[in-house]
């Protein structure tokens, strides 16, 4: 099967990225064919200003190789080194129904959130069909809030395959229920628009520092609590081992555990579970220039897929001579 998925480099990775999406794009690559990209071109509806723009996209790239993206095998690149996407959006566009657009909930909250609001940020779902269907992915793994995005993707390639005659692959995605949604420290979801994040690779001591800060109810040491309405339960569920973990739980239930000893051993599991990576990530750092080869072989690669699929959709609908 064809996995695509693509992440904004809108900011520094967060361990809601790695639960929700990355973990499930790395575990597919071995047994899959995988398409990853760092979706640059969505993040300019964020209105980053140009160099921190660049610096994220080679940030983002760093911290997949450094944890775990298969180089040899996944084809992972910057969405902007293949600008056929664009073409190919312009062209979904026009039969794009405004009111399938309307319905998109990301809009509403991005603009409540304070992105201004332009036509890039209201096409936003458009352009990521085009990513999808200009690879003929199969499978799209992603956190729970991109499945709308998903279905306006499967909507737009029936209506093209109607019109047109079936050429594109309409998609599926895939969401893992268990962390479909990974709380920030305030019990928000957590994402870099709320300034609630964990980030994968801040320093130790500042991971440690936010943890300690998670918002919690106010229950008494001594009382049960509810593992199920607990914003660390929720972060401890993603790096504790089952025996643990149902350990916990017990210890929730029956009361006299306080939240301040639950913290602590989540600092410590967190932070191993992420130490391995670190190295990785900072000799990286000291060789871009191979990041920069991984980025434009892939752009190589994934072009070759898009124009393939372009020359097509540019035939059938009437485009070019
Ligand atoms: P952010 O909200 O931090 O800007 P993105 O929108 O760039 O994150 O999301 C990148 C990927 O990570 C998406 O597949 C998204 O569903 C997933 N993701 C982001 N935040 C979370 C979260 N808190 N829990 C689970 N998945 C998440
Ligand atoms: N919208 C996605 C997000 O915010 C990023 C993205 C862009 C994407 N294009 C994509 C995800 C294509 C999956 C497939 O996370």
């Amino acid at each position: 099967m064809r996995i695509l998925s693509g992440i904004q480099p809108s900011g520094k990775l967060h361990i809601g990225n790695y639960f929700g999406a990355m973990c499930q794009h790395l575990s597919l690559q071995a047994q899959n064919e995988g398409f990853y990209f760092i979706a640059d071109y969505h993040a300019l509806t964020s209105g980053p200003d140009p160099e921190q723009l660049r610096k994220n996209s080679l940030d983002v790239a760093m911290d997949y190789i450094a944890l775990g993206l298969d180089t040899e095998k996944t084809v992972f690149w910057r969405q902007s080194d293949v600008p056929e996407v664009v073409e190919f959006a312009w062209i979904l566009s026009c039969l794009t129904p405004m009111g399938l657009l309307q319905r998109c909930t990301s809009y509403k909250d991005k603009v409540a959130q304070g992105l201004s609001p332009t036509h890039g940020l209201f096409a936003y779902p458009v352009l990521q069909a085009a990513d999808i269907l200009i690879f003929n992915s199969d499978l799209v793994p992603v956190g729970a809030d991109q499945k709308q995005h998903i279905e306006v993707t499967r909507d737009i390639a029936v209506k093209f395959n109607n019109t047109y005659g079936d050429i594109l692959t309409v998609p599926e995605e895939s969401i893992l229920k268990s962390v479909a949604v990974v709380p920030g420290v305030d019990g928000r979801k957590m994402s870099k628009s709320y300034d609630n994040t964990i980030e994968i690779f801040e320093p130790e001591n500042q991971v440690k520092k936010k943890i300690m800060r998670i918002v919690t109810d106010s229950t008494p040491v001594e009382d049960p609590k509810d593992p199920d309405k607990c914003n660390i339960f929720a972060l401890l569920k993603l790096v504790a081992s089952p025996e643990e973990l149902s350990d916990w739980e017990n210890k929730y239930r029956s009361g006299g555990t306080g939240y301040g000893t639950v913290k602590k051993r989540l600092v410590e599991l967190m932070l191993d579970y992420f130490r391995p990576y670190r190295q990785k990530r900072k000799e990286l750092e000291d060789d871009q220039d191979f990041v920069k080869k991984v980025l434009a072989d892939g752009a190589r690669k994934a072009g070759a897929v898009a124009r393939e699929t372009l020359d097509k959709v540019r035939k059938v609908t009437g485009l070019g001579a």
